[in-house]
């Protein structure tokens, strides 16, 4: 299992190989905000600040859609496009920007 730590709703939980984080965020009623959800909108940018090797690899819609924000940190992702790819670790979000 891995653990996710939601820092701006204080929310702590552990997740199985596969989940996306919007399924994560839905369960857990974390106030983290989807629009399009399908990687278009940036509604859903955050910063990973730990755990990013166990989330997947940025596709290119991503990846062009941050390279958007013009924001030279490393740990953004969008949220409607990250699923936990891995058993053991912690994963800690904040997207509170
Ligand atoms: S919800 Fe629109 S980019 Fe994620």
């Amino acid at each position: 299992m891995v653990n996710i730590f939601l820092k701006d709703d204080n929310i702590k939980v552990k997740v199985s190989n596969g989940k996306t984080l919007r399924e994560i965020a839905i369960k857990t009623g974390a106030s983290m905000e989807f629009g399009c959800r399908v990687g278009d909108c940036l509604t859903c940018v955050a910063h990973v600040t730990s755990g990013m090797d166990l989330l997947n690899d940025k596709n290119y819609k991503e990846d062009r859609a941050l390279e958007i924000l013009n924001d030279p940190s490393t740990d953004l992702r969008l949220m409607c496009q990250c699923s936990v790819e891995g058993d053991e670790g912690e994963i800690e979000i904040s997207y509170k920007l």
